[in-house]
């Protein structure tokens, strides 16, 4: 074919085009070993010397017009390609969904972190101990043994005779910290952890529940170094105005023992039904390691005082929650456990 046809039949082509593939066959057509313009090229052989510079002039002008064409359709085709997959994939995003629920942590557990933040800040340590614990740190180490009257307050679940039992408190977890510290360290823990004891479900009552323990030991500590560390968790728990007061009690590992007291938090200490108009809500067991309970444990109590104390995570979460069921927090009803959830979000 001439130059002239070959270029009648190109325009011809150009305009037929309709596909990546048939463009392929075009350029096999054109520029394939036996395609036009390669066949063309090898007419060189039959030209005149004088034209030959020209006639490949000319060829290689006709081979890259084609290459141009062929580009720039490809790059129209591929194109056309990518956006016929784009459409086909779109996503309607006008569509409604389906609803994931999303969790949250519970009041309680929002609760203890917040109480395990305030201890930290005062250089304590987070600990734990085992839930099934040997009577001798359940009671023993903590100067209660065996016919004490205070073992039937703590009614308890034994497992495995009357050795092992489910911890009726966290404070065997301050003998294990104790034993650990070998009589020479200072200490600073608390212990957040569940407790069991042979109760029925009430109101005020739950079978499990959750206490968070406290132990500090060091030299020349007093009373006044609790009420201090109580000061600063109530108030951050409660808001600044709140009142910390303490009344005398009885523990058998603690001596004294009081029972740490705060402002209510519904009426502000002027007197309501919550706090039986009294102004003050009882929230704290606690006192001074008692010398035996030190010297059981290996520290000398002539060298080393302490004190201690714990409370229910519940009660604190129901007081600031304003709950008043305790079986909320073991209720795995989401419809109404939803409704405390929001609060803490
Ligand atoms: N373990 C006590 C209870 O369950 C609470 C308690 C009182 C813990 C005084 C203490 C303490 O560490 O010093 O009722």
């Amino acid at each position: 074919m001439s130059e002239e046809q070959i270029r009648k039949e190109l325009e011809k082509d150009k305009k037929s085009v309709k596909d990546l593939k048939e463009l392929n066959d075009l350029k096999v057509k054109y520029l394939g070993k036996k395609g036009l313009i390669s066949l063309l090229n090898q007419e060189i052989r039959n030209v005149p010397n004088e034209e030959k510079k020209e006639f490949g002039m000319m060829v290689n002008s006709l081979r890259s017009e084609f290459n141009d064409f062929y580009d720039k359709k490809k790059e129209v085709f591929e194109e056309e390609l990518l956006n016929k997959k784009l459409e086909g994939e779109r996503i309607d995003i006008s569509l409604s969904s389906t609803k994931v629920e999303k969790g949250a942590p519970s009041i309680l557990e929002k609760l203890i972190e917040e109480v395990e933040e305030v201890f930290l800040s005062m250089g304590y340590d987070v600990v734990d101990g085992p839930e099934i614990e040997e009577d001798k740190y359940n009671f023993e180490m903590l100067n209660i043994p065996k016919g004490h009257p205070a073992r039937d307050a703590q009614d308890t679940f034994y497992v495995e005779g009357e050795e092992k039992l489910l911890r009726s408190q966290t404070s065997p977890v301050q003998v294990r910290v104790m034993l650990e510290g070998k009589g020479e360290k200072p200490i600073r823990v608390i212990c957040p952890g569940k407790t069991y004891r042979r109760d029925d479900d009430d109101a005020s009552h739950s079978h499990q529940f959750t206490q968070i323990e406290g132990l500090l030991v060091d030299k020349d500590i007093s009373l006044s170094d609790l009420k201090g560390t109580m000061e600063v968790l109530f108030r951050k728990l409660y808001g600044e105005d709140t009142e910390v007061r303490f009344r005398p009690s009885y523990y058998p590992f603690t001596e004294p023992s009081v029972e740490i007291d705060i402002s209510c938090v519904n009426c502000g200490g002027k007197g309501c039904n919550v706090c039986k108009k009294t102004g003050f809500v009882t929230v704290v067991g606690a006192g001074m390691v008692h010398p035996d309970v030190l010297r059981m444990s290996g520290y000398d109590p002539n060298e080393w005082s302490g004190f201690a104390f714990g409370f229910g995570a519940e009660r604190l979460a129901m007081i600031k929650y304003d709950i008043n069921d305790i079986r909320v927090f073991y209720n795995t009803d989401l419809r109404e456990v939803k409704e405390f959830d929001r609060e803490v979000l």
